[in-house]
């Protein structure tokens, strides 16, 4: 497939209408492979008049895309899972590249988005309205009724970040498209050749022309063009916090899902099985770099324990690879960019001039880091609160379960935490206290199974992704009320 995309000089261009074209200016913005710099292609860096095209286009052609057939779309659907799967080599080869993910984590991510797609489909063709009897609402008479369906909203501007550049593309499609939505695709710029791949399969299995759009161009500088847009009816965007209340604050009235940031805690209390929560620990710490918003990224454990628990960690820390992923099946890769890199550097640097203990790593090689754990963290290190981004793990004692609660909830962030712990009744006394979108019992913080909601609160989210979810946030219910009349009456 990557032949028919791209031409002689490896530039890609964009889907609009069903067609791949450039931008009016010819600006183009180079892609290099984090890993070792090598240059893998060029996008289109989109202007305004670009993003008004794509958006008036994807504006026409949702009027009878509303109108396919619930089961037409899901055919659609099937195909395009199934014309992933057939390119499953072809584009992990160009994940790994262009996001320095390891190769079985980038095989892994497609097979994910082909479910992920199939399932889609299934459950659109499940989604029923419902009829309201009136005469459940005191007062009123028994001859009303109300029809509910549910309506497509439009045009959805879906943002995607470098880190997952199918899945989270394809987890916004996919539910939009089923909802009757045409779709304007903005991937990430690191990770735009993936995305640009994924609407190529769309496009394949046979999206019709202007339903599914994407414009490449840097956020910071078509950005805030395309999410004031006039003709954007919702906005699906994962991504940084930062970005997330940015487009928070200049938008209006249309309506956001956002999923951003996190800074996740593993909680281990006292009778926890140490075995399984280091187990989950170093895998939800450190696979892909720590470079997931659900990654585990800090450990509050009651004293007590602590000393068996961070030998359990350093031990199977021993087991992490880490390297070059084209080279060697690896958990441990380069980060996205230099600029990542020297964040994570800076926490790491804070941490250790203020006093915490550095257990393993603290090492950096161009962009990768060694993993890195670190004791003894106390709440005036950046580590405690920042997120990452990165292999960088802090371990924070805590006498108590109550004061790992107020520790975990003080976070600016509150996508998920997990509690380790063999009591069913400490469970859930710590799950129903933690603000966050989903609280993991005995399991390393995670988004899927996909049918499961999936939300932040307070700086990491708005709204509720998730099959169903998705679908729902992105179609509003459309009630018809029915008033029968006996005959003879007024
Ligand atoms: P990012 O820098 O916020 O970028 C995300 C997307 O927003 C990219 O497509 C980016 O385009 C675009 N963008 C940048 N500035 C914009 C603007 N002013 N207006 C509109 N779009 C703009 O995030 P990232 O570095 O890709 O991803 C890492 C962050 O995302 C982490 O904080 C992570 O926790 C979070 N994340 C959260 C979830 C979740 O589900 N909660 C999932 C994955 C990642 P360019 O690439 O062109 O700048
Ligand atoms: O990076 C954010 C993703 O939503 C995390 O997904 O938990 O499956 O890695 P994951």
């Amino acid at each position: 497939m990557l032949d028919k995309m791209r031409d002689d000089e490896n530039h890609y261009k964009n889907l609009v209408d069903g067609k791949w074209i450039d931008g009016n200016d010819n600006k183009t913005i180079t892609i290099y492979s984090p890993i070792d710099g090598s240059e893998l292609g060029s996008v289109p860096a989109m202007a305004s008049e670009d993003v008004d095209l794509a958006i008036e286009t994807a504006k026409q052609a949702q009027r009878h895309w509303r109108n396919v057939t619930i089961d037409e779309k899901a055919e659609i659907l099937y195909k395009t899972a199934k014309i992933l799967l057939t390119q499953k080599e072809e584009l992990t080869d160009l994940m790994m590249k262009e996001i320095a993910k390891d190769r079985k984590s980038c095989a892994s991510e497609i097979e994910r988005t082909a479910d992920f797609i199939r399932f889609t489909a299934d459950t659109a063709k499940n989604i029923s309205g419902e009829s309201i009897p009136g005469d459940s609402f005191p007062g009123v008479k028994t001859n009303k009724i109300s029809m509910v369906k549910r309506e497509p909203l439009g045009v959805i501007l879906a943002i995607s970040p470098f880190n997952y550049p199918v899945n989270l593309a394809a987890s916004k499609i996919a539910p939009g498209l089923m909802a009757g939505n045409s779709i304007v695709l903005k991937p990430a710029s690191q990770g735009s050749l993936c995305g640009l791949y994924l609407a190529r399969v769309f496009q394949e299995a046979g999206v019709p022309a202007g339903v599914l759009n994407t414009v490449t161009g840097r956020g910071s500088e078509i950005g805030d063009y395309i999410t004031t847009h006039r003709g954007i009816n919702f906005i699906n965007f994962t991504g940084s916090t930062e970005v997330g209340k940015h487009i928070s604050e200049i938008t209006s009235m249309v309506p956001l899902l956002m999923e951003l940031g996190g800074k996740d805690a593993a909680i281990i209390l006292k009778d926890a099985d140490l075995d399984l929560a280091a187990t989950n620990i170093v895998a939800g710490g450190y696979s892909y770099s720590g470079q997931r918003c659900t990654a585990v990224k800090r450990i509050l454990v009651i004293d007590e324990v602590a000393d068996t628990l961070v030998e359990k960690i350093v031990s199977k820390m021993e087991t992490l690879k880490v390297g070059n992923p084209l080279e060697q099946d690896v958990d441990i890769v380069p980060l996205i960019s230099e600029k990542a890199a020297d964040f994570v550097c800076e926490l790491i640097d804070d941490a250790k001039e203020k006093g915490a203990k550095l257990l393993v790593g603290g090492t950096r090689e161009g962009n990768l880091i060694a993993p890195t754990l670190f004791d003894n963290v106390t709440t005036d290190m950046r580590i405690a609160w920042e997120e990452p981004f990165g292999p960088v793990l802090p371990i924070i004692r805590v006498k108590s379960k109550d004061e790992a609660i107020q520790i975990a909830n003080d976070s600016e962030y509150g996508l998920q935490s997990a509690v380790f712990t063999s009591n069913i009744n400490e469970a859930f006394y710590v799950a129903n206290r933690l603000e966050v979108g989903t609280v993991q019992v005995n399991n390393k913080t995670e988004r899927g199974p996909d049918h499961f909601p999936f939300l932040g609160v307070k700086s990491s989210g708005i709204g509720t992704q998730g099959i169903r979810y998705s679908i729902e946030s992105m179609s509003r219910p459309k009630a018809t009320v029915i008033n029968l009349y006996e005959q003879g009456e007024d």
